[in-house]
C-alpha cells in the first residue's frame, strides 16, 4: 500500500512537472525522422557487406554494424561481439516509435542473426546482446520464441556466477593479469536476470542479480561515488586483489562510460527491486557525474573525467546517451529532484540532436558522431551503442512527457 501510495504521489507530482512541451516533442519527432532515413541508408551499407560475404556462414559472418574503423571503412561484427545486439535493438525502437511493419521485419531479421549467442557461456555480455535485441522484440511482440531464447540466455549467463565472490565473472581474457575480473559494465547485464525472474518466478535470477549489485556497490566505488572499471577477485578466498582500469585513462581515474553504466545499472536495479540502497547509490552517482568540474556545459562528457589536459581529448557521446536514459528514469523516483534530473537528460538530448548528429546519408548510416571506446581504440568515432541509447532516451523522453512514466 505504501509503495502504491508513493507511486501515486510521484505520478501526480510528475504530471504537474511534465505539462506538454511542444518544442521538446519536436526534438523527438525530428530525431526519429532523421533516424528513419539514416537507418535506411545503414541497411544499404549492410547489404554491400553482405554481398561481399555471400559465402561466409556461421561464427565468422558479420551481422551487425559497430563503428567506422581507423582506415575509414564500415566495421561490422559477428554475433559473438558484445555490440551485436544494438543494431537489432535500434530497429525495434524504430518499430516502437513508428509502428511501421517495415521496421519490425528488419528487426526480426537482424535479431535472428544472433540467436546462437543464447548458449555462449564465455561472456558476461549476454544482456547487452540478447536483452537489447530479443528483449525489445519480446516486449513489443510477445513472441514466445523470443521468450524461450531469453530464458535460455539468462540460464547461460548465471553459469558465470561465482558464489564465493558474489559476482558474475566478466572477462575470460588476460588471465596473466586477473583471476576473476568484474567490470562495472556488468551491471547492465543484470536487467536480463531480473526479467528472467519476473517471467519464470525462479528467485535464483533475482538473488544473483541483487548479490552482484551489492558486491559491486561495496568494491567498485570510491568515497566520492565514482567507480573503478575492473575489480579483480581471488577465486578461492573471494577477496579483492586489484582495482584497475582497462579502457579508462588510469586506474584511479573515472572512465566516463563506466560511470554511465553504473548510473543506469543502479537505477534499473531500483526499478526491479525497490531496494532503497540502489536508489541512493544511483542518486550519488548522478550527483558525481553532473556536478563534476570537468563536465562540459552541453553535458556531453569527455571520455574520462580525469584525463588531465582536455584540450585535444574527445567526448564520449555513448556515455552521454546512456546517462540521459538513466536520468529520465531516475527523475521518476525522486519528486524533489525530478525537474533537475529530467533537465539534465533534456540538455543531453538537445545537445546530441543539435551538435553531434551524423550527416544524412553519411557516416555509413550511424546516427551520432564523437563517441570513444577506450583510451587506445575507437576514439572520436560513431559507435552503434551510442545510437541505440540515443533512440532509447528519445522514447523515454516522449513517454515521460506524454504519460508520466519513462518505463518502456
Ligand atoms: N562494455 C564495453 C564498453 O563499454 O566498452
Amino acid at each position: 500500500m505504501k509503495t502504491l501510495m508513493g507511486g501515486l504521489v510521484v505520478t501526480a507530482l510528475f504530471s504537474v512537472a511534465c505539462a506538454p512541451q511542444p518544442q521538446q516533442e519536436n526534438i523527438v519527432k525530428d530525431d526519429f525522422d532523421f533516424a528513419a532515413r539514416q537507418l535506411k541508408f545503414a541497411l544499404t551499407q549492410v547489404d554491400s557487406v553482405n554481398a561481399a560475404q555471400k559465402d561466409v556462414q556461421g561464427k565468422k559472418k558479420l551481422v551487425s554494424p559497430r563503428t567506422i574503423a581507423d582506415d575509414g571503412s564500415f566495421k561490422m561484427v559477428a554475433s559473438r561481439d558484445w555490440t551485436s545486439g544494438f543494431f537489432p535493438g535500434e530497429l525495434w525502437y524504430m518499430y516502437e516509435y513508428t509502428g511501421d511493419d517495415f521496421w519490425q521485419s528488419e528487426a526480426r531479421k537482424f535479431t535472428a542473426n544472433i540467436e546462437d549467442q543464447k548458449t555462449n557461456g564465455g561472456t558476461h555480455d549476454m544482456g547487452f546482446k540478447m536483452y537489447c535485441s530479443f528483449g525489445n522484440g519480446y516486449r513489443l511482440t510477445g513472441d514466445s520464441v523470443y521468450r524461450d531464447i531469453l530464458l535460455q540466455s539468462a540460464a547461460t549467463l548465471i553459469t558465470r556466477y561465482k558464489p564465493t565472490i558474489g559476482c558474475i565473472r566478466s572477462w575470460d581474457h588476460s588471465r596473466d593479469k586477473w583471476q576473476c575480473p568484474v567490470i562495472i559494465d556488468n551491471m547492465m547485464n543484470l536487467e536480463l536476470l531480473y526479467w528472467a525472474f519476473r517471467e519464470s518466478g525462479d528467485s535464483t535470477y533475482y538473488n544473483i542479480a541483487t548479490t552482484h549489485a551489492r558486491t559491486t556497490m561495496k568494491n567498485h566505488f570510491r568515497p566520492d561515488y565514482s567507480s573503478y572499471h575492473v575489480v579483480d577477485y581471488d577465486t578461492i578466498s573471494g577477496e579483492v586483489l586489484h582495482k584497475h582500469t582497462h579502457q579508462g585513462y588510469s586506474h584511479e581515474s573515472s572512465w566516463a562510460r563506466g560511470q554511465a553504466w553504473g548510473l543506469y545499472g543502479y537505477t534499473m536495479c531500483y526499478r526491479e527491486t525497490k531496494l532503497p540502497e540502489f536508489l541512493t547509490q544511483a542518486e550519488h552517482i548522478a550527483n558525481y557525474i553532473f556536478t563534476h568540474p570537468s563536465m562540459p556545459e552541453d553535458l556531453i562528457t569527455y571520455w574520462d573525467f580525469d584525463v588531465p589536459d582536455k584540450t585535444n581529448e574527445p567526448r564520449d557521446v555513448s556515455a552521454a546517451a546512456v546517462m540521459a536514459c538513466a536520468m529520465y528514469e531516475l527523475s521518476m523516483y525522486n519528486p524533489e529532484k525530478s525537474a533537475q534530473y529530467k533537465g539534465w537528460a533534456d540538455t543531453i538530448v538537445a545537445s546530441l540532436s543539435k551538435y553531434y548528429r551524423a550527416p544524412l546519408n553519411g557516416a555509413y548510416g550511424f546516427l551520432l558522431l564523437h563517441s570513444t571506446g577506450a583510451h587506445n581504440f575507437e576514439r572520436d568515432v560513431p559507435l552503434v551503442y551510442a545510437d541505440y541509447y540515443f533512440l532509447e532516451a528519445l522514447l523515454k523522453k516522449q513517454k515521460l512527457e506524454s504519460e508520466g512514466t519513462a518505463l518502456l
